[in-house]
């Protein structure tokens, strides 16, 4: 059968933008994907129709895509299917809302939004106009997350007891980030708990809640602790200890601790030296997995049998000899021919839309909720306010230009 082709259209165009759509690029077949194909027909920039232009360019889009100079003209383009939002998560609401209220699917960037109400009434808005909404977390479609969610769920660790996970970069943030830098700036909704610590609270959820029968996952009760950085008032630590209530009879209360800091590395060297970074057991043994959490590709299964099962997950790509390159930020580049792994959240979107989900498989829309309630009460505990504006669920207040 001929593979479906996804029309995608890209809302932003900034670092994260580039390196999701070169992914997505990449042809599924190399992932022994055949059901669908992805195209890109159109792009926006807030900054201008060049941008946008330029940005098609970089990113090898076929020469008949569009380029807008605003996002409701992006929105209102009738041949994308579907559209990728990578704005800063202080503007996420607002794109989001913008994007389903003209009838478009959305894949959007992490975190999902500022807040827990404003995450609530997007998902009421997809739910009414039967659209799919999907939070960005392109961890959870790693293979390797499904092995590691998979050793779970069949037992292979026994009873699940707890996890920790830890999420952090030694990123120098007085040298690297200037006030208004969105990692920092309070108006962008800067701090080190949306941006990095979602990562190890998604893997806290994975294994301990994802893992869970739909109808036994109940949210966590949460205590946490947060180091403020001083410039700007924002969190660049934060420890946070979750309580996940199970039944006596199914093991009792599970407990995960998703630690996060844009202060101190988690993996010194680059290497792996410093060892794993999340850590999953159980009554039969545990899971390891090295950082970066958030791309990871090496894991360790070690069981009280004797059982030591070593894993490297390296990420597919048009191969050597391609002259195709995509990375990020401080991970830079990858070797040539392989790919950064944001295509396997595109293929879940794309293979959703064919087969008329409106959620994505390894994260529904509730998880992603529960997932912003915690980090409501991390922040309330820790008086972390963001300006009224981007805390706004009206979308009325908070217009500053960019839409
Ligand atoms: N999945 C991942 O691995 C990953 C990695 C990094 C970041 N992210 C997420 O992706 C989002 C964007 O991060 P990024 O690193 O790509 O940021 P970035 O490089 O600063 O790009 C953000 C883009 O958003 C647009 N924008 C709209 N309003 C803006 C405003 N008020 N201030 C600044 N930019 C504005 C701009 O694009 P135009 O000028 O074209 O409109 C800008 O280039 C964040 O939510 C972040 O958490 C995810």
């Amino acid at each position: 059968m001929e593979p479906t082709t996804i029309r995608w259209g890209i809302l932003a165009t900034g670092s994260i933008a580039e390196t999701f759509t070169k992914d997505l690029l990449v042809d599924p077949n190399t992932r022994n994907i055949t059901t669908i194909k992805h195209t890109v027909v159109a792009a926006a920039s807030s900054s201008g129709v060049s941008r946008a232009q330029e940005f098609l360019t970089r990113v090898s889009a076929p020469s008949s895509a569009t380029a807008y100079g605003t996002y409701p003209d992006l929105a209102r383009d009738l041949t994308v299917d579907i559209i990728y939002i990578a704005t800063p998560h202080s503007h996420h609401y607002q794109n989001v809302k913008l994007c389903l209220e003209a009838g478009k699917n959305v894949l959007c960037e992490k975190a999902f939004t500022v807040n827990a109400s404003q995450a609530k009434e997007l998902v009421q808005l997809a739910r009414a106009k039967n659209l799919f909404l999907m939070e960005a977390l392109w961890t959870r479609y790693f293979p390797l997350s499904v092995y590691v969610r998979e050793c779970i769920m069949t037992g292979r660790l026994g009873t699940i007891q707890r996890a920790v996970a830890d999420n952090s970069l030694d990123l120098r943030p007085e040298e690297s980030f200037g006030r208004d830098h969105r990692m920092v700036s309070p108006d962008l909704a800067g701090g080190v708990l949306l941006d990095m610590g979602i990562y190890s609270l998604t893997w806290i959820f994975q294994t301990l809640y994802t893992t869970q029968l739909p109808e036994e996952r109940v949210s966590p009760r949460v205590a946490s602790s947060v180091q403020k950085y001083a410039p700007t008032g924002v969190d660049e630590t934060a420890i946070v200890l979750l309580t996940f209530p199970r039944d006596v009879e199914r093991g009792g209360d599970m407990h995960g601790i998703a630690t996060t800091s844009f202060r101190v590395a988690n993996d010194i060297d680059g290497k792996g030296t410093s060892g794993p970074a999340i850590r999953i057991q159980g009554t039969k043994g545990e899971m390891q997995v090295w950082p970066p959490i958030f791309r990871p590709t090496r894991t360790r299964l070690i069981l009280a049998d004797g059982t030591v099962e070593d894993r490297t997950w390296t990420q597919p790509g048009p191969g050597r000899g391609s002259n195709w390159y995509n990375g990020y930020s401080l991970a830079g580049r990858n070797a040539e021919g392989e790919g950064y792994g944001m295509f396997w959240e595109a293929d879940e979107a794309a293979m959703a839309l064919v087969e008329g989900r409106k959620e994505g498989r390894y994260q529904g829309l509730d998880e992603s909720v529960c997932i912003m309630q915690v980090m409501d009460e991390v922040r309330r505990q820790n008086d972390l306010v963001y300006p009224r504006d981007i805390e706004a669920v009206d979308g009325t207040s908070f217009n500053n230009g960019y839409i």
